[in-house]
Formats: structure tokens, sequence, C-alpha cells
């Protein structure tokens, strides 16, 4: 069933939001990367306040402003707005010296940041030099690497559950700080190895500190003040729902909440302040790092994809593996974080192919077949999907416009991919710039 047109006419062109429910949530509805840089820049043309709630420097958001290209791996993507402030809250993990670096590069693009424009949660916990070296570490083991960033997202977040960790309020205080590392030299006798090997990183690690300080605050409590406010209010998931710690392909899996419901969490915001949920898919799939990935092609269309879509990590580098749309994990992602609509990108890169599948359900070897997806990752990393193939389009798709000026066969794609996942798409993304997209 096609989610109600009530639904469907509650996001039209950019955010809506009511004045009871002033916040929408944007996540990556896959694995990651699906283009949500792009979308948020856009939707956050419409908004007062901007929030990422998860992750950090693992995530890397690519924008074109003014034509020019910029990678965001800490920043949200809503920065480069004039007047509208942006918030990193509890849930996210900071690696200080890239955040450092962000901020330069955002001032070389003219975005003057100052501590009205940006919030940063006292409550965020930082990624060290020593958190990176331990990522780095298992990620070498000879079997059981999940593919990381190695970027020290894990371990940072291993901190914070062992109460451990170091929290940005406190890094920036010298005092606090320097008490932290004394209790890592007393907690594991490997850090004063890496404390020497790494000085120049431990250099900008401390270098950081001041140049932060004056944004540290209250992030949450400001956040929570502008929800009462009314103000409109985008919140930035990172990394996509199957990544998710509880709820993604565990172990496969980055180490936080990164589905809809980890900005209420990391917040301390109320779900009711919540109207609209958006995911937003790629036409096709892709994945960065190991771990189970059904409809994924190694095939000559695969290649294709990838290169016409140009599926290099914006972190790493990493090539990422690519596949055929599956219906049957986004209807999964879709009920989990309650979607209220999708946004279906990079429609473009499909162009030209002879025929488009996507999966509706999967095969098990002894299962049979299974039409939701499974919670084990081993049940899943078995099945084979089941396709519905359908005519591919040749002419190309509008770069602006509505939906339904999508050539025939793409519309009829559109809409098998609503029908399948029982959640309408709302808007159609046809090329990298902020304006190629079509609306409902
Ligand atoms: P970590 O987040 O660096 O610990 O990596 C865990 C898993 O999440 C690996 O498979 C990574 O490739 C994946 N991952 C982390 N961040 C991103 C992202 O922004 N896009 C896509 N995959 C990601």
């Amino acid at each position: 069933m096609i989610a109600t047109s009530k639904d469907s006419k509650t996001v039209v062109a950019g955010v809506n939001s009511t004045p009871d429910a002033p916040a929408t949530v944007l996540i990556g509805a896959q694995w990651g990367d699906e283009g949500k840089g792009k979308w948020i820049d856009s939707l956050a043309a419409d908004v007062d306040l901007v929030v990422r709630y998860q992750g950090g420097n693992n995530a890397g958001h690519t924008l074109y402003v003014d034509g020019k290209k910029i990678v965001l791996h800490q920043l949200p993507s809503g920065i480069f707005h004039e007047g509208q402030v942006s918030a990193l809250a509890a849930g996210v993990v900071v690696n200080p010296a890239q955040l450092v670096i962000e901020m330069d590069k955002a001032a070389e693009f003219g975005v003057k940041l100052t501590p009205n424009r940006l919030w940063l949660s006292g409550r965020a916990h930082v990624i060290t030099p020593w958190h990176i070296f331990l990522d780095e570490q298992r990620e070498s083991r000879s079997h059981g690497a999940i593919g990381t960033t190695k970027r020290g997202i894990g371990p940072t977040y291993s901190d914070k559950a062992a109460r451990t960790g170091l929290r940005l309020g406190h890094y920036i205080k010298s005092e606090t700080r320097t008490r932290w590392v004394k209790q890592m030299r007393e907690l594991h006798p490997e850090f004063n190895k890496v404390w020497a090997d790494r000085s120049e990183a431990w250099a900008a690690f401390e270098a950081a500190a001041e140049k932060l300080a004056p944004f540290v605050t209250d992030a949450e409590s400001n956040i929570r003040a502008a929800a009462r406010e009314f103000k409109k209010i985008l919140l930035e998931g990172a990394q996509g729902a199957l990544l998710d710690i509880d709820h993604g392909t565990y172990p496969y899996v980055t180490s936080s909440t990164t589905g809809a419901a980890g900005a209420c969490q990391s917040i301390g915001l109320s779900p009711h302040f919540i109207g609209q949920r958006l995911g937003i898919a790629k036409g096709y799939v892709t994945r960065v790092g190991a771990g189970p990935f059904p409809t994924e092609l190694h095939d000559e269309i695969g290649k294709t994809l990838a290169a016409k879509g140009q599926e290099f990590g914006a972190t790493t580098g990493r090539p990422r593996r690519v596949g055929w749309l599956d219906a049957v994990a986004l209807r999964y992602v879709s009920e989990v974080n309650g979607l209220s609509g999708v946004i279906l990108n990079k429609m473009d890169i499909l162009t030209g192919l002879k025929e488009v599948k996507i999966a509706v359900a999967y095969r098990h070897p002894e299962l049979g077949e299974l039409r939701e997806m499974p919670w084990d990752t081993e049940v899943l990393d078995a099945c084979e999907p089941v396709y519905i193939s359908m005519p591919g389009w040749q002419d190309q798709v509008p770069s602006s416009g509505r939906i339904s000026d999508l050539p025939k066969a793409a519309r009829d794609f559109v809409a098998a991919v609503e029908e399948h996942i029982g959640t309408p798409v709302l808007m159609v993304g046809t090329g990298p710039n902020r304006s190629d997209a079509l609306y409902r």
C-alpha cells in the first residue's frame, strides 16, 4: 500500500513544519552515501537551525556551493546558509583538529562562524589520536575486520559507554584534559607509546582546544528552546539506517544510532517535536566496508553505475560496492524509522540502462522466500534477491520540475519503489547541484 495522499501533501518542496512539530529528521535510508549532503544543504534553506546528531568525521557530505565542491565530515551540511544556526549535539563524536580544519575551510567560502551561529555540545565525546590508533589496530586483525573508516569512531563510542571518555566541555579546559590523559596512562600501558609516536597528532589535538572553546555550550538546551519557540529545525543524520548499531546489519555497522530516534536521544528532544521523517535512498544501492549486501552486482552494470555515479567514499576514497535497489531493506528502514517520505536520489545515474531491477524479496537456501529483512546477518548473507525487472529509460531525466516530468519508464520505476516500500517518494534527485531536484 502506498501511504496516503495526506502524507505526501505535507512535504511538497522543502521542509514544512507544523507549529507542534517544528523538527524534520532526515536520515540515510541505506548503508550511507545516499547523497544526504546535497539534500540537507538544499532543505536547510528553509530552516532556522540544522543539528547533526550522531557519528563523527567518518561521514563525508559532499556539497557544491557556487559550483565549487566541498566535503564536510564534521560540520552540519547547512552551514552555508546565512543567518542560520548549526549545532553538533551530544550524540556526535568530534575530532577537534578536523573540526577546526573545516571551520577554516568554511571561512574560505565566506562563512563567518560565530558562537551565535555554531553550537557545539559540551556533552559530545572527543575522538583522540588514541582512539584512532585503537581503530587502526582492530581493523588490522586478520579476521573480523568491519572495514571501518579508521577514524576512531568505534573506540570513542566504546569509551563513552565504558564511562572513560572525554567530553568536549572537558576537553577544552586544559586541567580536565590533562586529567583524562593521566587516567588513560594509568588504564592502558600502551598509551605512552601512542603519545610518543603520534606527537604531531597530539599537538594538533591540543591546539584545537582554544579555537573550539568559544563555541562549546549547552547545545541541547538551546535546541529545545528553539523547538519550544517553533523555530524550524532540520535534524541531520549521518551514515545510513542499515549501519545503525541496533537495527543495522550488526556487526557490520557504525557505533551510533543512525536512525530517526537517534536525534531525540542525542538532543534530549521529545519525539513529539518531530513532524517529517525523511529517508534518502539512491535509485540503486552502495555500501563501503564489509557486510552482507544481497543485491550487490559484480558485472558490467555494477561497474557502469559505480563509474557514472562516482561511487568512491567521500571520507576514505575507497570504491563503493554497488547493487540494484533493495526494496526489502528500504521497506524495513521505512518501518523502523516511520518514514513519512523518501527522497530517491541519483536517478540520472540509471539513465541509459536497458533494464532496471528492484529486489522485492529474498530467497534463502533453507528458509525459502523471505519478504522481511532478517535480523540475523548470517541469514541475510546467505540470501539471494528476488527481482522484478522493468524496462529502462534512454531519455535524459529533467533536472528540475515535477516527478511527473520523468520519462514514463522512470515514472514506472518510482511507482514500483513506492508500491514495494509502502512509502511515498516525495522528491527525486537528478544531479549533483542543489537545483537538480524534482518534486511531487
Ligand atoms: P566506522 O563508522 O568508521 O566505525 O565504520 C563502520 C562501518 O560504517 C564501515 O562499514 C564503514 O564503511 C561504514 N561507514 C561509516 N561512515 C560511513 C559513511 O559516511 N558512509 C558510508 N559508510 C560509512
